[in-house]
């Protein structure tokens, strides 16, 4: 019997986090199986997803924290980051859930470029994660032979139980492995996603269209090079440094709009850079830099970014598949203060872009 879990928190750049969160337990719960199934809310008819990027989180309180101001220097640690999270999660599900649910949220991750750089590979690290407790992560989908990186699966959100949906994915989600450096000598920088990525992603987008044609997302590290084609006018957010992706352009944003299912990709890596934008029918976002013992920018606050998925009514008043698809920033501030809501996609009118939708739903 599947539970209704409705969030679940990405986690990008995380080797050293998961070290501390380990120690609240690495084993899987008994009844696991309960955690396994993402399924929409009855209530709100709602999905929720909570992207932390870049905690690079160390050895808590003794780990001074990076670019804050200089009087904030004192009292800032690791603690703060898990202190943020702490909160945020809470800050992001209704309040009366918020207290049981927020130790149990179902939770995936995708490695950044820096989580082999501890005395684990980047194929421990995933492993090690994928025995953590309440984590949906897997280290490679079963049944591929052959598949660059660890950390390259999808994830199925299905309809509200007991409505038509309650056994159709109708909100998918990708998580892949961007890599972390070029292993090519005559390529300088950072790692990209590999055909054989590229290939288990068309395939598997082209599985679950047969079975609904339901949006997906997709999640991993290092942004692709169309991160560039944007400037302040065609974006929601900030640009404050630049778009560090591969120095060569590996098609998957190509693979992507040809899939047709993906309406959004969600990346981190350049801490300083939290904005959104469309080209081709596909949103690109950062979620901007969230953990305190990374780089940043002093009086600029630390944040992640939230996406809520919600479903529409049939004729019948009862849940039916997806109707929208939206996104804000959560900022780590004294007010918690949530930025930049925007409508990534809706159901009947593809990419309308309404001024401030969404202000009224955010402190939900
Ligand atoms: C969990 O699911 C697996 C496979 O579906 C099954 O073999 C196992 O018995 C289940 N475990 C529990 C505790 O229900
Ligand atoms: C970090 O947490 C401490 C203790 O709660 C608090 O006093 C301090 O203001 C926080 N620092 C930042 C930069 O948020
Ligand atoms: C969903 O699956 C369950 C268990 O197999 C079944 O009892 C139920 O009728 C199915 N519902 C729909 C709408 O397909
Ligand atoms: C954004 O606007 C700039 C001009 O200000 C243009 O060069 C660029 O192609 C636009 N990008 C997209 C994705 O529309
Ligand atoms: C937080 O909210 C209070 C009350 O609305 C306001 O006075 C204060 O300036 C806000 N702080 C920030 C950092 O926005």
């Amino acid at each position: 019997m599947a539970s209704f879990l409705f969030t679940v928190i990405v986690v990008l750049c995380s080797v050293s986090w998961f070290i501390v969160v380990n120690t609240e337990g690495i084993r899987r719960s008994s009844n696991d199986n309960e955690t396994k199934q993402l399924r929409f809310d009855k209530k709100k008819g709602e999905f929720r997803i909570l992207q932390v990027a870049d905690m690079h989180y160390a050895d808590g309180k003794k780990t001074p924290c990076e670019d804050v101001l200089p009087n904030q220097l004192a009292h800032c640690t690791d603690l703060n980051t898990s202190a943020f999270i702490n909160q945020d999660a809470a800050a992001s599900m209704n309040a009366a859930f918020a207290p049981a649910i927020s130790s149990k949220i179902p939770w995936a991750a995708v490695l950044g470029n820096h989580d082999q750089e501890s005395s684990l590979s980047r194929e421990s690290v995933m492993s090690h994660i994928v025995g953590m407790r309440h984590t949906l992560s897997q280290v490679n989908p079963s049944g591929v032979d052959v598949i660059d990186g660890f950390g390259n699966y999808n994830l199925e959100v299905h309809g509200v139980e007991g409505s038509s949906f309650m056994n159709k994915s109708i909100l998918n989600l990708y998580f892949l492995d961007s890599g972390d450096y070029s292993t090519v000598p005559s390529i300088p920088g950072y790692g990209w996603i590999k055909p054989s990525q590229q290939y288990w992603f068309q395939q598997t987008s082209k599985k679950l269209q047969k079975m609904s044609k339901a949006p997906g997302l997709a999640y991993f590290h290092i942004p692709l090079p169309e991160y560039a084609y944007f400037d302040s006018s065609n974006f929601t957010g900030v640009r404050q440094e630049g778009i560090s992706s591969a120095s060569v352009n590996s098609g998957f944003f190509t693979t992507l709009v040809e899939a047709g299912d993906v309406k959004a990709v969600f990346t981190g890596h350049d801490h300083l850079n939290d904005f959104c934008g469309k080209l081709t029918g596909i949103h690109l976002c950062y979620a901007g830099g969230f953990g305190y013992h990374a780089y940043g920018k002093a009086g600029w606050s630390r944040r992640a970014r939230m996406v809520v998925v919600s479903l529409e009514k049939d004729s019948h008043d009862a849940w039916g598949a997806v109707k929208s698809i939206k996104t804000w920033k959560r900022l780590d501030d004294e007010n918690l203060t949530a930025v930049d809501g925007q409508v990534l996609w809706s159901q009947h009118s593809s990419g309308n872009r309404r001024k401030n939708p969404i202000v009224h739903g955010l402190n939900d």
